[in-house]
């Protein structure tokens, strides 16, 4: 037997204004896109953009239902809507960004499991790595390199 380690690297910026030029952009999108979010159960809203590679963005935000596992989160809203119009796009960056009508979200809002085994889908398919920066409403915006680097172990097509 031996035991064997993962690690993770990320990056923690203080502020928007540390980010990259384009992250900026892209994180503002994604704070906008948020305000449209229709959360109207859990009053959490979250938005998400996507800087493709033929220089657009795509949004997206969290969509609930009466009946709640039927709601979706950003992340996907995002994605699925931009493959659904390019199925041959390519993700270079998402960034996302969370905020509460309860409380203030002071710590980064990664995306959920669901959402990154979505994303890793992605990933795979276009053999490059997808930057992830996330936030919540104040306080440090987190960046990892790859969606791998927040899913380990994911499951992916060689299985089948
Ligand atoms: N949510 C997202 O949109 N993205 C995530 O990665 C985490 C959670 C949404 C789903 C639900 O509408 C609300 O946040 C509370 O869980």
């Amino acid at each position: 037997m031996k035991i064997h380690n993962i690690s993770t690297a990320f990056a923690v910026y203080n502020k928007i204004d540390e980010l990259p030029v384009d992250v900026q952009k892209l994180m503002e999108a994604a704070i906008k896109i948020k305000n449209n979010a229709y959360a109207p159960y859990s009053k959490f809203k979250v938005g998400a953009a996507l800087l493709l590679k033929d220089g657009t963005i795509a949004v997206g935000n969290n969509q609930e239902n009466a009946a709640y596992p039927s709601g979706l989160c950003a992340e996907r809203v995002a994605v699925f809507h931009a493959s659904a119009k390019d199925p041959n796009m390519e993700i270079l960056k998402i960034a996302i960004a969370a905020s509460s009508e309860i409380n203030t979200v002071s710590k980064p809002v990664g995306p959920c499991g669901a959402c990154r085994q979505v994303l890793s889908e992605y990933e795979v398919k276009q053999q490059k790595e997808i930057e992830i920066y996330f936030m919540g409403e104040i306080g440090d915006i987190i960046r990892t390199d790859s969606v791998a680097d927040l899913l380990p172990f994911g499951f992916d097509k060689s299985y089948l």
